[in-house]
Parts: C-alpha cells; sequence; structure tokens
C-alpha cells in the first residue's frame, strides 16, 4: 500500500508534537509492510486558492498555479492509496497550512453537481486516496476536537471519499515532560500500534484507540501546572522552546501548585521499604503547612499540618521556591540557617536527589 504523510506543523523535529504522533504512526505502517512517504508542508509553497476555477473548465484537473503543490505534491496524493493530513489543533481546526492544500485539491474533482442522500456534491476526478486524520492539541479537553472532526466527516461524506479514521492526541504538549515518561510511551507506543493496524485492517481498534488518548493529568491540574510553566516563561523571558532547552523548572506560586510539583521531583525510592512523613511549614507570601507522605512510588500530598512527622522544614515559601527552581543552592541556604530542618537530615538529603525517572529524560519524547 502506498501512503502519503503529510505533516502541517510548523515546528521543528524536536518540539512538534504532531511530528512526534506521525513519525509512530509512521513507524507502525513500515512494520505493517507499507510503502511511506512523509512530507513536511512546511516549507513547501503552497498559494492559496484563488477561485478562479480553471481547473473546472480551461485546463481541467490542472491548477493555474505553478508551484510545490501543482509539481509535486498533488501528483503524489493522487497516486497513494491512503493519506495521512497531520495537523496540530489551531483555534478547534487544521492550521492553515493543511487548510490550504486541501482546498487546492480543487483539482482533483469535476464541475459537474451531484447529489447523494439530498447533498450536493462535486464527483471525484479519477480516484481520491483514502484518509487518515491525525491532530493534536494543546488542551485536555477531548471536545476541542469536535469542529475539526465535523468538518473533515462532512468533507469525506460524500462518494468517492472515505475518511478511514481520526486519531486525536489530547494535551500534546504535556509529551515533553519527563515526569509523564511512562504514559506517553505507552501512547507513543499505541501510535505506533495504530498505524501497524491501519496496514492490516483499515481501523484502529478501540483498545488501541483507549491508549492514544488517555489522559494525563486532570484538567484541575493540568490548569494549574500549566499556568505555573506560563508564568516561568514569562518571567524568566524565554519561549516554550527554550524553558525545554533549558530545562527550566515551573516555579509553584501557591500551595496548590506546590502541593502538585513537588512530588514530581521527590526521590520517592530513597525511602526504601519504610514510609515516612515530610513536613513543611511556609512563612512569608504563603503561610501554611503541608505535608507528604512518602512510601516507594507513592508521594501523596495534604495540606495543613500531619499528626506527626519524620522530617519538618520550616522555610520562607519564596526561598523554598527558589530552591525547587535551581535559583538558590539549598546546601548553602541551609548553612546560612536560612531555613530549618528538624527530623533525619540524610533522609532528606536522599529525597532530594534527582529521582531516577529524571535522568532518564533524555528520550525521543523530550525536547533537547
Ligand atoms: C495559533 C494557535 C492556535 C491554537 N489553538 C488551539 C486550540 O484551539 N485548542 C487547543 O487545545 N490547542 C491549541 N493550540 C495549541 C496547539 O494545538 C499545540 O501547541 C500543539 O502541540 C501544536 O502542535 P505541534 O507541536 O505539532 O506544532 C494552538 C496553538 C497555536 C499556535
Amino acid at each position: 500500500m502506498k501512503v502519503l504523510a503529510l505533516n502541517s506543523s510548523p515546528r521543528t523535529v524536536s518540539q512538534s508534537k504532531t511530528e512526534l504522533m506521525l513519525n509512530h504512526l509512521v513507524r507502525g505502517m513500515h512494520d505493517a509492510g507499507a510503502e511511506v512517504e512523509l512530507k513536511n508542508l512546511h516549507g513547501k509553497t503552497i498559494k492559496n486558492c484563488i477561485g478562479c476555477f480553471t481547473c473546472f473548465t480551461k485546463t481541467p484537473g490542472v491548477c493555474i498555479h505553478k508551484d510545490d503543490m501543482t509539481n509535486e505534491l498533488l501528483p503524489k496524493w493522487l497516486k497513494s492509496d491512503l493519506v495521512i493530513y497531520a495537523t496540530p489543533l489551531y483555534n478547534y481546526a487544521m492550521n492553515a497550512t493543511m487548510k490550504a492544500f486541501i482546498e487546492r485539491t480543487l483539482p482533483s474533482m469535476q464541475p459537474f453537481f451531484e447529489i447523494h442522500e439530498d447533498r450536493m456534491y462535486h464527483p471525484v476526478r479519477g480516484k481520491w486516496p483514502a484518509v487518515v486524520l491525525l491532530s493534536v492539541s494543546g488542551m485536555p479537553d477531548e471536545g476541542h476536537f469536535s469542529a475539526l472532526s465535523s468538518h473533515v466527516r462532512y468533507l469525506y461524506s460524500s462518494p468517492g471519499r472515505r475518511l478511514v479514521t481520526e486519531i486525536y492526541r489530547p494535551a500534546a504538549e504535556s509529551m515533553s515532560s519527563p515526569f509523564l515518561k511512562q504514559r506517553v510511551d505507552d501512547v507513543l507506543d499505541a501510535t505506533t500500534q495504530a498505524g501497524r493496524e491501519l496496514i492490516h485492517s483499515m481501523e484502529v481498534s478501540p483498545e488501541t484507540m483507549t491508549r492514544i488518548t488517555q489522559p494525563f493529568v486532570d484538567p484541575r491540574n493540568f490548569t494549574i501546572m500549566a499556568n505555573a510553566m506560563w508564568k516561568t516563561c514569562i518571567s524568566e523571558r524565554v519561549t516554550l522552546k527554550e524553558f525545554a532547552e533549558k530545562k527550566l523548572i515551573p516555579r509553584p506560586d501557591s500551595l496548590e501548585s506546590f502541593l502538585l510539583f513537588f512530588p514530581l521531583g521527590v526521590n520517592d525510592e530513597s525511602v526504601g521499604d519504610r514510609k515516612i512523613v515530610l513536613q513543611f511549614k511556609f512563612t512569608g507570601e504563603v503561610e501554611n503547612s503541608c505535608y507528604f507522605n512518602i512510601e516507594k512510588g507513592l508521594v501523596d500530598a495534604q495540606k495543613g499540618p500531619p499528626a506527626s512527622s519524620d522530617i519538618t522544614i520550616e522555610t520562607p515559601f519564596e526561598l523554598w521556591m527558589d530552591i525547587m527552581t535551581n535559583k538558590a543552592d539549598g546546601g548553602q541556604m541551609f548553612m546560612e540557617q536560612k531555613y530549618k530542618v528538624s527530623g533525619d537530615l540524610s533522609l532528606m538529603m536522599s529525597l532530594f536527589q534527582r529521582p531516577r525517572t529524571l535522568c532518564a529524560n533524555e528520550s525521543e519524547t523530550s525536547t533537547p
């Protein structure tokens, strides 16, 4: 089977989640024996359709523009059995590059009108490839794809067109997070599996689709964490790409965001078989207490003071956020008595050593 995979993300390989997902889908298709050609539309010249209908009249099937679409992309599209449209979700829709591409497939339609199930349409000229739509979004809500989905379903509902399946990955920006590595690996593995299934049976099984769309974090926590990240980008004056390149850590600005981020950096393996309670008593901008029940593989965050604790850290909130985001040296600040620790100091030190999951960060899912 001849497959043409079209990627309309303008971002680079290391940053684009559309490309990340598409590469895995294509890998699965290759595995299943398909002949796949991948084209990045960004960087190609695809002029906007000017609505002259020359391709319907003076030169049937041939566009008036002489650009990459006419010379390269449309001929490849017409020779394919299957096309993957891979687009980032922009304003609840496919992005402008993909839209321009699809508009420029007009020469592959006949000018005449026909009616099918009470709907008028243009019959196709020759044969159209079947289509798989792949899209990724920033937000975690799958409903954000509904406008795009109804658009392409409508587009492909007339005779001669076939929409094989739609693959949507919400919260795709979170795929760069080393904290989500296990889940992200499963999503990517499932996407490769979807590629195999598509070549074998022209469908994706519900189990595979469920793995692809699995939630990463609940929407409320997503909001708190994403907002902390944006605020950090703004205060550090870095782009999202630079944030990832510099391996910056989002700075918690409330007890709620601290409770979410702190467990991600704890080396929970260091406690062995013990169960320990680590308490924070904050002063300054956030005047509050919280604690973490830590046992191997689990860090449970709670507001308020615990019944008892193994380690208690009394610190100004902003100072601890400086330490957490590598703006201040925790050891140095301790020596200078900027914060106090009571309880097992050596256990505390081992808790704050970089956990193994973070050291194994340099996967293909993280931005280098
Ligand atoms: C102009 C623009 C519009 C966007 N619109 C939406 C949107 O409507 N819903 C959403 O969830 N994400 C939206 N996003 C976020 C992108 O879908 C998200 O960043 C995605 O990872 C981009 O794909 P890429 O990484 O392949 O470039 C938008 C991003 C941009 C730049």
